[in-house]
């Protein structure tokens, strides 16, 4: 950081609560004005009425079958539950989708046409999946703006960043993104100051800023307040149907909030899928919670 760059910081925050004061007094247009598509990510095609689709999907460790013939698809807008015991395979069907982790065979498309074991991770994210992994990645000495303008710079590549200036259509998504994840009071604190579940939401907001269609969220709500919790889920229930998302949770309180499907993994493949109900009532699914 050179006091140049401290300047130009200064500059652009005093430009953007200016914009914020002028938003405040005159009416937006709506999310649908003001949600400016930053990239085309390129054609998705969700003819099939898939956004994500996998198929027979295997991946073993040294031997050991960690994803067993996993086929499971998630529809446009749809909010889908993940749950299962520890060590059914869950993160790793997520390094799968985002191109971590090689399947040793089984199909893996991002809509009908996209193949995603042929993309490398920066690629897949391109493509509009973004992951959220369990521990919050913010920059600590950063503030909650810069923090969000950077998710927007390095989705950009290195020399389109170099060049980026915050446009009008950026700036209003910046100012959109900051009131869906609560903390448009804190624009200005240092990201190292906010709270966990805070934290938590502006690494969702950084995600959001790339506009993903499809958003994975590891364990997202591990160490929030009750009150963090809550607010998360009313925050979930916001994206579904312009995002879809993908949630992995052990909070039963918070899949009860939000579930519509709710997909159990167990020992790497699907042992039920249903509503939450059904599949607490499933002995299948009571057997392997309780142990053998
Ligand atoms: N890179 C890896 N190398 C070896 N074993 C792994 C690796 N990643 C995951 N595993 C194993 O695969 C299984 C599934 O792990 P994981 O996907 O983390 O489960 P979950 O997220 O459902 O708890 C576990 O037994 C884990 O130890
Ligand atoms: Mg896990």
């Amino acid at each position: 950081m050179t006091p140049e760059m401290f300047a130009q910081g200064a500059k652009r925050l005093q430009d953007y609560q200016q914009r914020l004061a002028n938003e405040s007094v005159t009416e937006s247009g709506g999310r649908a004005a003001s949600y400016g598509r930053l990239h085309d990510a390129g054609a998705l095609d969700l003819t099939h009425g898939r956004i994500l689709y996998l198929e027979d999907v295997h991946v073993s460790f040294d031997g050991f079958k960690a994803i067993n013939g996993l086929s499971l698809d998630i529809a446009p807008g749809e909010l889908r539950c993940i749950i299962g015991p520890n060590g059914a395979g869950k993160t790793t069907m997520m390094d799968i989708i985002t191109g971590k982790t090689r399947p040793d065979r089984g199909q893996v498309y991002f809509g009908s046409t996209i193949d995603l074991r042929r993309h490398n991770e920066p690629e897949i994210a391109q493509l509009g999946i973004g992951r959220k992994f369990q521990k919050p990645t913010v920059f600590e000495h950063l503030t909650v703006y810069e923090n969000l303008e950077l998710a927007l710079k390095t989705h950009k590549g290195v020399l389109a960043s170099m060049r980026f200036r915050i446009d009008g259509a950026s700036a209003d998504r910046l100012s959109e993104v900051l009131a869906t994840i609560h903390l448009r009071e804190a624009v200005t604190r240092l990201a190292g100051e906010l709270s966990h579940g805070q934290k938590q939401w502006l690494e969702i907001g950084m995600l959001l800023m790339q506009d993903p269609k499809l958003l994975l969220l590891d364990e997202p709500v591990a160490g929030m307040t009750d009150h963090e919790t809550e607010r998360t889920a009313e925050l979930f229930l916001r994206l579904k149907g312009q995002h879809s998302l993908m949630v992995v949770e052990h909070d039963m309180a918070f899949i009860a909030a939000i579930a519509e499907t709710v997909t159990v993994l167990s020992e790497g493949r699907v042992l039920a899928e249903g509503t939450l109900a059904q599949v607490q009532s499933d002995e299948r699914v009571i057997e392997v919670y309780l142990g053998r």
